[in-house]
């Protein structure tokens, strides 16, 4: 399907943005990847031969234009944000520029173009964009649906929200074919955001060392593996080719088997076997929703998706990856 297909990749140098782009390399498409900051570590050098890498900022409306004119890009997967939750928190300004102002650049792109020609011509097909569970906000009813309302009021979910609702709007407002999704914690090889708990604590334990968990333990959270995210937005984006029906609508992405943070650390402790290293809990973290998990009918019903691992699979598969960063390196600051 996607063989030949022209694809732009916001945010490639990222962990999704990452295996996203190698995975559409391998499957034949032409991919054109955007963002700001190519970390040395980052997976996307692998397919630096096979694809287009742009050096620049979603928050550039020219060069979005530029590049999605000039390059008939087909299909957009609108992955790049200020992705870290405690980053956002000290930089509220720059992660909604990221975030929000990103998000609407990229769909005024599609909009403007989409006005040039009838919309059975137009050759952008459509437009993922990588919501999250957090623009969710806090909410009552668990696991969380997709008619919930989108309230976030931390900075990073804040920007989630905004960028949701701003997609629906344009999918109403203007037909522009895009679509959101939302997921929990992704994990798995590549991802050098070592703040994040499956890289952090990999980072100790395999360093022989225990990992200081910064909330209770007990926040409850989705963690889904790389590989069965990648699954579900190839899926989406197949389907959002062919079928204006889906375009507009919001998928929840997850394999529906929330764990606390303990549970997540114990068992990485016993894929890794190191029970030893007991973690220590600082309980310092604010500004953390207490549970947080995502229900996943929809796009199981109207797409098919279903997970295929499940948390120490993907595990299993994961620790090789960061055993060979762990290697080189005396310092994690010399990656994040
Ligand atoms: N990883 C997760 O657990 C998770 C869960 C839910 C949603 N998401 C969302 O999925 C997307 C991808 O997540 P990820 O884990 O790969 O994050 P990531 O931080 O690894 O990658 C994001 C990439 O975007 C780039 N970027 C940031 N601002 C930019 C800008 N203004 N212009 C160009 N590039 C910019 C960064 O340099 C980075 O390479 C993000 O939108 C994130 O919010 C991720």
């Amino acid at each position: 399907m996607f063989q030949d297909k022209t694809i732009l990749v916001t945010g490639c140098a990222g962990f999704l943005g990452s295996w996203l782009s190698k995975t559409l390399v391998e499957r034949g498409a032409k991919v054109i990847g955007l963002d700001r900051q190519y970390k040395p570590e980052s997976m996307i050098h692998d397919v630096k031969k096979d694809a287009e890498l742009i050096d620049g900022s979603v928050e550039d409306l020219d060069l979005l234009l530029r590049i999605v004119k000039d390059r008939n890009i087909e299909f957009i997967f609108h992955l790049a944000a200020q992705s870290i939750v405690g980053i956002a928190n000290s930089n509220p300004l720059d992660t909604f520029k990221s975030n929000i102002e990103g998000t609407w650049n990229v769909l005024e792109t599609a909009r403007q173009l989409g006005q040039t020609s009838d919309l059975k011509d137009r050759r952008l097909r459509g437009i993922i964009l990588a919501s999250s569970d957090k623009a969710y906000g806090d909410q009552e009813v668990l696991p969380y649906i997709e008619d919930a309302p989108m309230q976030g009021r931390f900075p990073y979910d804040v920007s989630k929200s905004c960028a949701d609702l701003i997609a629906k709007s344009y999918a109403i407002s203007y037909k522009v074919p895009v679509c959101t999704t939302r997921c929990g914690n992704l994990f798995g090889a590549g991802d050098l955001n070592m703040s994040r708990i499956v890289p952090d604590t990999l980072w100790h334990v395999l360093r022989g060392q225990p990992v200081t968990i910064r909330s209770n333990g007990k926040p409850v959270r989705d963690y889904l593996y790389i590989k069965d995210a990648v699954n579900a937005y190839l899926t989406l984006a197949e389907r959002m080719w062919n079928d204006a029906s889906v375009h507009g609508e919001a998928f929840n992405i997850s394999n529906q088997a929330p764990m606390s943070v303990l549970d997540c650390v114990d068992k990485i402790l016993e894929v890794t076997g190191r029970e030893d290293l007991k973690p220590i809990i600082q309980g310092t973290a604010t500004r953390e929703i207490e549970e947080q998990f995502l229900d996943a009918t929809k796009i199981s019903a109207m797409l098919g998706w279903k997970p295929q691992y499940d948390f120490k699979a993907g595990l299993q598969e994961t620790v090789g990856w960061y055993k060979e960063l762990v290697k080189g390196k005396s310092d994690m600051a010399s990656i994040s």
